[in-house]
């Protein structure tokens, strides 16, 4: 049997042990998938002591994405982002990948979105912003990041092929947009808050947003009602977990069983 898990501080509320679980099912994979929650200070302890361990792999969660980078060899994507999510050990010691990315670019193609020649807005410049904007432009879509601190955006902006960065106010950029992504945390937990007006939002637009508790949100409703197509956070989760199965077994994941149960457990919360 191998073990899978999740590396994170706090991880008990995970979806992945679920969402995990159900496709060693449907594969006939003998694994299981546990959760981790090692202290602050001790997270290359752990990533030595489950090397050593013989564990399989790890995705990794906040607050340690980016620490993970320094501790295994990082693919050429999760370098560019500055974060791995997904960790595969290997003979030759642990190799980080960032799954995130897959995650916002296999969303929105899912929902039939063309990506490549695209002009795509990112509202957001954390780990979630960063995974989004690089996924975006490798797809060939054209960039534009805003960010509250707009600095951050700038920065980002200057490492993503092609990318423009601004603050809050360059949000009218989604006027002339066909793809929007929330990689905020607005919305979380507070149903009456979104990060951007619904005056901006259009019938051409695709909107992807990260937020999946509440899975409707704000944006998302105010989106359908201005004919947008609309692909709610539990299809990033969903397919960044897909794709670290697939970078673990090398086998198709079971998409439609790992979705299935993922949602059964978001609708229990
Ligand atoms: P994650 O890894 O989930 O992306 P993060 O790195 O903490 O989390 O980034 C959170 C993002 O949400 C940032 O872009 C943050 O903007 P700042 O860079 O200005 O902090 C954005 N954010 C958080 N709260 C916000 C709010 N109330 N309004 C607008 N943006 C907000």
């Amino acid at each position: 049997m191998q073990v899978y898990g999740l590396v994170g501080n706090p991880v008990g509320h995970s979806l992945s042990p679920p969402m995990h679980e159900a496709a060693y099912e449907a594969t006939g994979v003998d694994a299981r998938y546990v959760t981790f929650e090692p202290e602050l200070s001790a997270i290359e302890a752990a990533i030595t002591g489950a090397d050593a361990l013989g564990i399989a792999g790890l995705n990794v969660t906040i607050p340690f994405k980016q620490d993970v980078l320094e501790l295994v060899d990082p693919d050429p994507l999760a370098e560019r982002i500055g974060a791995v999510n997904t960790i595969d050990f290997g003979p030759d010691g642990p190799v980080g990948y960032n799954t995130d990315a897959a995650g916002v670019t296999r969303a929105l193609e899912r929902h039939g979105v063309e990506l490549d020649g695209s002009a795509a807005v990112v509202v957001g410049a954390g780990g979630a912003g960063r995974a989004a904007a690089f996924a975006l432009a490798d797809a060939g879509s054209s960039v534009h990041i805003a960010n509250r601190t707009p600095a951050k955006a700038e920065e980002l902006a200057s490492a993503v092929p092609g990318a423009t960065g601004g603050g809050l106010d360059t949000l009218d950029r989604i006027h002339d947009a066909d793809i929007l992504v929330n990689a905020t945390s607005v919305g979380m937990e507070a149903p009456d808050e979104t990060p951007v007006p619904a005056s901006y939002l259009h019938a051409d637009l695709a909107v992807l947003d990260a937020v999946y508790t509440p899975i409707e949100t704000r944006l998302l409703r105010e989106a359908a009602d201005a004919g947008a197509v609309t692909v709610d956070g539990a299809w990033m989760l969903l397919l960044q977990g897909v794709e670290a199965f697939e970078v673990w077994t090398g086998l198709d994941a079971p998409v439609e069983a790992m979705n299935t149960a993922l949602r059964s457990h978001l609708s229990d919360d």
